[in-house]
């Protein structure tokens, strides 16, 4: 017995090594860290039990034989995270550069399958050079393998792709299904074809970091919800993302112990400016709301005249979907629209309750927005807020002008609860394009008629510059003093806690992609 306990350990310690100390070394060297290593920081200390150690790959073409590493450059298994349990795959860029044969495909499969059928969170860390070139096809089915399961856990467990190397070619199709990417600063890129192939096919000279580095994926397209300095902050922003999440699509969300307390928040009182056209930062009024320090946001430097993100509201885990007047005016363009419409339906998924804050003057106009279909795209935040079942709750802060009112968590498309501020402007436009429109005729024949306008203007705005019309309507439940804005909204998220909605008989509805 003892020799074969020898030799078990001898297994276990060369499957530890991956592809050797000298290819560890030389990832520290990139300043990143190697895959055990990873796994090792983000799950609780001894958490981890690993899954499929001792598995080697079938390949036998290019003098594969001779060539072969225990586990077969990926680590898998599961453990804990702040005591919950997780699904883990951590690709070894060590082994052939992480990238995946048939075996290293199953493997992933292999946590997939089990993240679903025991309801936990599936996280991936990737680093691969992509598809074991020497396995052909065999390779790529494995990945198409993995895309499908993607799609099936899709909505079932939260699922979260950490970048922390190369990522290429049809590989990002499967962070791309994922709930969420983080990517490390310069150590990892993400693209369908690589700078040498675009310069053969376009003529561009692109480097890889400008190509599908963090920092184009953060600002240009939106691929990544979050960016991380190093392996470490990667590590850390994915914890702190689980913090928010429920284990799957039938739990709620972790509730952190909170003692109600004077919930009244003066500083509120002072954040919209007295002239409409004067910009604030959207993002003081989500600090003052919400519990200290307790926002996450996503995206952060994409489209950001939308903001979202997770934060906590007397403990409880809300999303967060607010306008930002700081940045064009705070306008619905095809980027915010999508932007917003998948985190809203990331939210619905998981039973993560939804506060809309609204300060919109509509939708971007110019033909850029029209040919790039700001009618499907905006249509797509319409459609994700209709089919929410969640507990939704607006607050108007100032304007919600046009379709956009409509859009934004109105009463009319399922919200519970809809509050607006004094300063609320709630019009089918602003004063001045109005009173342009519908006192044209009065204001070319006046004698004087700009100063015609400005009296119009001033007449269209005291009628409807105000939320009061939509209160007397029932539009909105209640207008509010913002210092009591948080209050209210711990009341009325805890009232609505147990909503319960029922959908009609239907396989899926057809979102407006
Ligand atoms: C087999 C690979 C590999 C791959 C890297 N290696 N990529 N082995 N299949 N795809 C091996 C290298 O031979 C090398 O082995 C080791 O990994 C480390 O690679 P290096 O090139 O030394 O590392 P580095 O300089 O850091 O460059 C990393 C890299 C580069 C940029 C990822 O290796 C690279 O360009 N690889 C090929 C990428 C690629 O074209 N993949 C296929 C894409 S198509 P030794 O033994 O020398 O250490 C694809 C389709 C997916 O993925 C489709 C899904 C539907």
């Amino acid at each position: 017995m003892d020799n074969k306990l020898d030799l078990l350990q001898s297994k276990l310690a060369e499957a530890k090594l991956g592809g050797g100390q000298s290819r560890i070394d030389t990832q520290h060297k990139k300043g990143k860290l190697s895959a055990r290593e990873r796994i090792h920081f983000l799950l609780d200390p001894d958490s981890f039990e690993e899954i499929g150690a001792l598995v080697t790959h079938r390949c036998s073409d290019f003098g594969m034989t001779e060539q072969s590493y225990l586990g077969d450059g990926v680590v898998t298994g599961y453990g804990t995270v702040n005591g919950r349990l997780v699904y883990v795959f951590a690709q070894d860029f060590t082994v052939f550069g992480g990238s995946l044969s048939e075996t290293h495909a199953e493997k992933i499969c292999k946590v997939m399958d089990l993240a679903v059928r025991n309801g936990a969170p599936m996280i991936g860390l990737n680093d691969s050079g992509g598809a074991r070139i020497q396995e052909g096809v065999n390779s790529l089915g494995g990945y198409a393998d993995i895309f499908y399961r993607n799609v099936q856990s899709s909505g079932v467990v939260p699922q979260i792709s950490a970048i922390m190397g190369p990522c290429a070619g049809g590989a990002v199709y499967s962070p791309a299904m994922t709930d969420f990417i983080v990517m490390v600063q310069n150590s990892s890129y993400m693209f369908v074809t690589g700078p040498n192939v675009v310069k053969t096919v376009t003529n561009e000279e692109v480097s890889s970091e400008d190509l599908g580095g963090a920092s184009a994926h953060s600002t240009k397209s939106g691929v990544t919800h979050l960016v991380a300095s190093n392996d470490l902050d990667c590590i850390a922003q994915i914890k702190r993302l689980l913090s928010y999440l429920p284990q799957n699509c039938e739990d709620k969300p972790p509730m952190l112990p909170y003692k109600l307390e004077e919930e009244y928040r003066e500083q509120l009182n002072r954040i919209v400016p007295e002239n409409a056209s004067q910009p604030y930062d959207i993002k003081e009024v989500i600090a003052g709301i919400c519990d200290t320090e307790s926002f996450m946001e996503l995206q952060e430097n994409y489209a950001d005249n939308i903001v979202i993100g997770f934060a906590r509201l007397a403990g409880r885990s809300i999303g967060i979907v607010a306008n930002q007047p700081m940045s064009l005016a705070g306008v619905l363009d095809v980027n915010s629209s999508k932007k917003a419409a998948r985190f809203v339906r990331f939210c619905d998924c998981f039973n993560i309750p939804l506060l809309v804050l609204v300060d919109v003057p509509g939708f971007l106009p110019g033909t850029d927005q029209e040919w790039n279909a700001i009618i499907t795209n905006g249509a797509k935040l319409l459609y994700a807020f209709s089919e929410a079942t969640v507990p939704r709750i607006t607050v108007i802060t100032r304007k919600a002008y046009g379709g956009a009112y409509d859009v934004m968590n109105s009463k009319h498309i399922g919200a519970d609860l809809n509050f607006a501020w004094p300063s609320a402007e709630i019009a089918v436009m602003g004063a001045k394009g109005a009173s342009e429109i519908i006192f044209k005729r009065e204001i070319d024949a006046a004698p004087d008629p700009a100063a015609k306008l400005l009296e119009k203007e001033k007449e269209y705005a005291d009628t409807f510059a105000n939320p009061y019309r939509a209160a007397a309507r029932g539009f909105i439940d209640e207008v509010i003093e913002p210092a009591e804005t948080r209050r209210k909204l711990i009341k009325g998220f805890a009232m609505l806690e147990h909503k319960a909605v029922a959908r009609p008989k239907r396989k899926h509805g057809n979102v407006p992609l």
